[in-house]
């Protein structure tokens, strides 16, 4: 049973949701731009892999976000087990990113907001940092148990792991950021979290409010929705003292970059 604070809390996003569709001139376009790389096979498979499956490498070594499902879950997990196995293309350009660049991660404390399947979190651990994954409440299932799966729990790969999958509401966060044991943290990875107007004051005010450390990076792969909502990031970002930069299309995995997605570096001014 929901408790009358999450009643709340999901009715106010109700009425802000009804609120930003009856006074928007310019709505936000639903249908996106599809994937543009192939769909990667992130499923671990149940037996040995597979030679000629389209596995997600990082140096060598495939990235899973999922267990393939046995003959009798498939009846049951298809639709859903296929779901989750499907992702958003800025964080394939920022896994790929940090691949590129393993120093920007690795030996690091690495928090990602608004994770999702936790790509990037579950590539940087693999590079050497340790990470907090963060979702809403109701997001912190997709990355629950890759850790497990990709050998990053505990003692982890070499020297990175994945400490902990923990609620962190942009919205709601007060209880939640008394939870964050594990800062002050170098590194800051948000992909694909800018997609409706009416969270961005909610997300960079967390931003602000996360413990970072004083040379702190905030990596951010960022799909362009519309210029009004670029506008307002730029806008909180700029109100909360951090400034931004575009990482040059060269510094990007040549064959992972996009036009419509940028990725960008955020700091304190
Ligand atoms: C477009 S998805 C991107 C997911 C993932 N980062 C990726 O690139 O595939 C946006 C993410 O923001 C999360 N989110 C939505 N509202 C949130 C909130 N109030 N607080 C924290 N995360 C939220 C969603 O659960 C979802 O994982």
């Amino acid at each position: 049973m929901p408790t009358e604070r999450q009643l709340q809390i999901l009715e106010e996003r109700r009425k802000r949701r009804e609120e930003y569709n009856s006074t928007s001139t310019s709505k936000i376009p639903l249908a996106i731009e599809g994937s543009r790389f192939p769909s990667f096979q992130f499923q671990k498979p149940l037996t040995e892999q597979d030679a000629n499956a389209n596995y997600f490498y990082i140096n060598g070594t495939p990235i899973w976000l999922s267990q393939a499902a046995s003959h009798d879950d498939h009846i049951i997990q298809d639709h859903t087990v296929r779901t989750s196995s499907s992702l958003w293309d800025c964080g394939v350009i920022l896994a790929k990113y940090l691949e590129r660049h393993p120093s920007s991660v690795c030996h690091k404390r690495v928090i990602e907001l608004g994770a999702g399947k936790a790509l990037p979190s579950i590539v940087a651990a693999a590079l050497g940092a340790r990470v907090v994954i963060t979702d809403a409440k109701e997001g912190i299932n997709a990355a629950e148990g890759v850790a497990a799966l990709n050998n990053l729990h505990i003692h982890g790969r070499g020297h990175g792991w994945v400490e902990s999958v923990q609620s962190l509401d942009w919205i709601d966060r007060e209880s939640d950021m008394m939870n964050l044991q594990n800062g002050p943290f170098h590194v800051v990875l948000c992909s694909d979290v800018v997609w409706v107007e009416y969270l961005v004051p909610y997300l960079v005010q967390t931003m602000a409010e996360l413990p970072l450390a004083v040379d702190a990076k905030i990596l951010f792969a960022h799909q362009t929705r519309s210029t009004r909502i670029d506008n307002l990031l730029f806008e909180k970002l700029s109100e909360h003292g951090f400034v931004h930069e575009k990482i040059p299309n060269s510094e990007l995995h040549p064959d992972f970059k996009k036009e419509a997605v940028c990725l960008m570096r955020i700091h304190r001014a």
